[in-house]
């Protein structure tokens, strides 16, 4: 599955983003991803050109300041997950933020994302409104300040917006500023739910647009690679059909099973839900890559082994790649921890159970490797 042909654009900076969102017909700003790509991997979305906004400098911080906290519009979901001053002075964020989506899809996803693109459902949304934030955005016209007014002000611009917007062109132009001017929470927003409407696609365009390709270069299990891609082209594709590397597998692609799941740089992450362009200058750890050497199992595939933590293996490798993050970060996790971190990976036929005693004795064995001479001390008790 592909998303449809578009140009791809990565602007450095905010006012070539705002210049090319002035010039372009028909353009995607491309945050996080995780609400974009599952609808242009379903072509619920066809734009004409994407301006991808992971390498815009400048717009991924969390400052605290004037009594108020700011972040930025590209500030991933997980680092205001794992923010100690998000934690002291909004613990209720970090709270909400368990609760959206898994840690694969918070790896990616971003504030100024979850604002745009305004599902109903979203907890960074409804938190937003409900602590008043006010969103600094920037448009040709330079910049400016939307209030959040209180909690009864979304069910009305939730209903509104897809009535008024549905028919003319995506007007999400917003970006947040990087020097926004004190309100309690400052992300970028455009004119609201955009992403939910249809944008048509001129028969025209499709044509001009189709096959574009860029040079990439990137690493891959420590193995360096120069590669073209067409740029529609998700990463997963790549790196199953021109890496070669099939043990990432696809189910749903579109974010949701996570069989997909790799490690990008050293966060885990759906390759479905990614262009592969966007590794351009990257590190990336597919399941191909964890085990030390041909003839040695990572201790996670040893334990995976010896507890039958899998049946068919098709959801296994992206289990695995989630649970190196997550045994890096947690090393001695508890069952319930561990049964949180592998939400976001479907099994369909083990049943978790021998999945998390295998996760469970993998925590104990990577102890022991870490520490060898206390796991080998005699007892005294
Ligand atoms: C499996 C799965 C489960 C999920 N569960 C939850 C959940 O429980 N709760 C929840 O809240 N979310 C959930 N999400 C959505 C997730 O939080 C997304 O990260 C979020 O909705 C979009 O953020 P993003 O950075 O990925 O944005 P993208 O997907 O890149 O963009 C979303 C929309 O916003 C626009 N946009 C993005 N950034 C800007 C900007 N700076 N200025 C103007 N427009 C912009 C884009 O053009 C697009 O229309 C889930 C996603 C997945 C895949
Ligand atoms: S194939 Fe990527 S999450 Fe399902
Ligand atoms: S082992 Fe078959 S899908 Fe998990």
């Amino acid at each position: 599955m592909k998303p449809p042909p578009f140009r791809y654009h990565d602007p450095k900076t905010v006012s070539e983003t705002v210049s090319l969102l002035a010039s372009l017909e028909n353009a995607k700003l491309l945050a996080g991803g995780q609400s974009l790509m599952p609808m242009l991997n379903f072509r619920f979305v066809l734009p004409d050109h994407i301006i991808d906004l992971n390498r815009v400098e400048g717009l991924a911080y969390i400052r605290e300041a004037k009594g108020t906290i700011e972040i930025g519009a590209m500030t991933r979901q997980r680092d205001l997950e794992f923010s100690d001053a998000v934690r002291a002075r909004w613990p209720i964020m970090h709270e909400a933020l368990l609760q959206v989506g898994h840690r694969q899809t918070r790896n990616r996803g971003t504030i100024g994302g979850s604002l745009c693109h305004l599902d109903p459902a979203a907890e960074l949304v409804s938190l937003a409104t409900a602590y008043d934030a006010t969103v600094t955005v920037a448009g040709p016209n330079g910049e400016r300040e939307i209030p959040s007014t209180g909690g009864h002000d979304v069910p009305r611009r939730l209903r509104e917006l897809p009535q008024v917007r549905s028919d003319r062109r995506c007007a999400c132009a917003g970006l947040l500023s990087p020097t926004s001017g004190g309100g309690a929470l400052a992300a970028g927003a455009g004119e609201g739910a955009c992403a939910a409407a249809r944008s048509i696609r001129r028969p025209s365009a499709l044509g001009a647009t189709m096959g574009e390709t860029r040079k990439i270069s990137l690493t891959v299990n420590g193995k360096r690679y120069e590669e073209e891609v067409e740029v529609r082209v998700t990463l997963a594709d790549f790196i199953r059909h021109q890496l070669g590397l099939t043990g990432t597998h696809l189910g749903c692609e579109h974010g949701v099973c996570g069989a997909c799941t790799i490690l990008f740089d050293d966060r885990s992450a759906r390759s479905c839900l990614m262009l592969a362009v966007q590794a351009d200058g990257h590190d990336i750890l597919t399941v191909e890559g964890i085990a030390p050497s041909p003839d040695e199992l990572h201790p996670l595939q040893q334990a995976f082994h010896e507890n039958h933590g899998l049946q068919c293996g098709f959801c296994t490798p992206g289990i695995l790649t989630t649970l190196i993050e997550f045994l890096r970060d947690n090393p001695d996790p508890t069952e319930q921890e561990v049964r949180v971190a592998i939400s976001g990976n479907l099994c369909r036929c083990t049943g978790y159970q021998n999945i998390v005693i295998a996760a469970l004795d993998a925590a104990k064995r990577l102890r022991a490797q870490a520490a060898p001479s206390q796991a080998t001390a005699p007892q005294t008790s």
